[in-house]
């Protein structure tokens, strides 16, 4: 099984690692084919997503494409984070062995969650819900 140079650059130094204090969203899935857990946070501002960062207890292909998603969404409004998919993570490390694959999904679940979170959370601050 071969990496791409990226992948292991990424793993070797992953970006945004950590956790941001006060997120507008937060997205924690598990890999159900392999168990592996992934949590994202973003920070948004004016519809922009300025910050983002991950902590991830998984493989190494699931913390290339953790550190990567960090770095695809960063500077981007809401709904173009919302087209990033799997597939364009994959892309962007130079690809994955298809066995890994899998661990891909997790990067663009959590992605998907942490955008959804940040939509119902700001869905709640306009009905004047939030405290
Ligand atoms: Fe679990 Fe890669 S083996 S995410």
């Amino acid at each position: 099984m071969e990496y791409s140079e990226k992948v292991m650059e990424h793993f070797r130094n992953p970006r945004n690692v950590g956790e941001i204090e006060n997120p507008d969203g937060v997205g924690k899935v598990g890999n159900p084919v392999c168990g592996d857990i992934m949590e994202l946070y973003i920070k948004v501002d004016g519809g922009i997503i300025t910050d983002a960062k991950f902590k991830t207890f998984g493989c190494g292909a699931a913390i290339a494409t953790s550190s990567m998603v960090t770095e695809l969404v960063k500077n981007k409004t809401i709904e173009d984070a919302l087209k990033i998919s799997n597939r364009a993570v994959v892309e962007a490390l130079g690809g994955l062995p298809p066995i890994k694959m899998h661990c891909s999904v997790l990067a663009e679940e959590a992605l998907k969650r942490a955008l959804d979170d940040y939509r119902m959370r700001s869905a709640k601050v306009a009905s004047g819900k939030a405290a």
